[in-house]
């Protein structure tokens, strides 16, 4: 049955998470585990994350596991090989760095593979399968879950979930290369009230945390965005300045709304009347966004403060929006 067909799946990303990691410990996987210890992970850490090599070969895994007796019925499903009628099976996964992926659980349900430096796709990653469902799992949970720290930081990737769990950062989780997702939200809000946001210092990190913003406060987390700049993520941010300059700036991190706000101002040119006019109208109806009266008052008086308009004018603007609602 399907409860039976699940532990099976588990069992073979098991006994695969097993290989990959026995593989970066042999000959055959120095080169790997060169790469590893170049980005400064320590032997600990890979063992914490169960770190692991596919090795070049393209049907080396499958060969190990038919070994081990495994149906292809049974590998068909599990996410790591290719099959075509013609040539059989062949391994999805070769001459890649290897990332388990496990669930609160600690039980592997995925993995992704990273190319030894430049190559696409960069990351290669196990496709949706009967236990791997991307938009319900968090890279690092099974760690996080049982953070001390008050907080959560998600972030984008693989590499800066680890060297943050490295720097003593356990409460940090990556959504699995797809944008964060309501169930990621929630599944969040289980252990922590709040969520500092750190995605990557670029355009597309930017929009993802726009994106991000609004929904962890749907699922009730308080939110705040933390910079990083002139460093690009927390795994080349740590790697330059380390933890003590980390820390500093999640302390200094800053309320999403006013981040929010912020890229709204980097849209429009401030000294021209018409477009400054636009800002504020835009202002306002995000203001209107926020449920809470108290906290909607603070916001006007700090977007007045910062942007220097007349909190009473800014009050009405928002009033007016509000009755466009109604
Ligand atoms: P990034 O491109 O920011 O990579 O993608 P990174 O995490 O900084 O990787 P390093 O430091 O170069 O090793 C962020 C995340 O998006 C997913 C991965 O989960 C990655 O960690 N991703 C990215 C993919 O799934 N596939 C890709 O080809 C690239
Ligand atoms: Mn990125
Ligand atoms: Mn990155
Ligand atoms: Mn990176
Ligand atoms: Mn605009």
């Amino acid at each position: 049955d399907a409860a039976d067909k699940k532990s099976r799946l588990l069992e073979v990303n098991k006994v695969a998470a097993g290989y990959f990691y026995m593989k970066l410990r042999s000959p055959a996987g120095q080169h790997g585990l060169a790469y590893l210890k170049g980005r400064g992970l320590s032997d600990e850490t890979m063992k914490n994350f169960g770190l692991g090599y596919a090795d070049k070969y393209r049907n080396d895994l499958y060969n190990y596991l038919k070994k081990k007796g495994y149906a292809d019925d049974l590998l068909k499903d599990s996410g790591l090989f290719h099959f075509d009628e013609r040539r059989g099976f062949s391994d999805k996964f070769w001459n890649r760095v290897m990332y388990p992926i496990m669930d609160a659980s600690s039980r592997v349900i995925g993995f992704g593979g990273r190319v030894m430096g430049e190559g696409e796709p960069k990351y290669l990653n196990s496709p949706e399968t009967e236990i791997f469902n991307k938009s319900r799992n968090l890279y690092g949970l099974h760690v996080a879950r049982r953070t001390r720290r008050k907080n959560f930081i998600i972030c984008e990737g693989y590499m800066d979930v680890i060297s943050m769990h490295q720097a003593g950062y356990t409460n940090a989780v990556a959504s699995l290369g797809t944008a964060l997702t309501s169930q990621q939200c929630s599944l969040m809000s289980r252990f922590t009230k709040q969520v500092l946001v750190i995605y990557d210092m670029d355009g597309a990190g930017v929009k993802a945390a726009l994106r991000a913003i609004p929904m962890l406060r749907q699922a009730g987390l308080s939110t705040k965005v933390v910079d990083l700049k002139p460093h690009k993520d927390p795994d080349e941010f740590l790697k330059a300045e380390g933890a003590e300059a980390f820390e500093e700036r999640l302390e200094r991190a800053e309320n999403s709304f006013m981040f929010v706000i912020r890229m709204l101002e980097a849209e429009h040119d401030m000294s021209d009347p018409e477009d400054k006019s636009r800002f504020f109208h835009e202002c306002a109806a995000k203001i209107v966004e926020i449920e809470d009266e108290i906290e909607r008052k603070s916001y006007i008086d700090a977007v007045a403060a910062r942007y220097n308009i007349d909190v009473d004018l800014l009050n009405s603007q928002v009033n007016k929006e509000a009755l466009k609602g109604i």
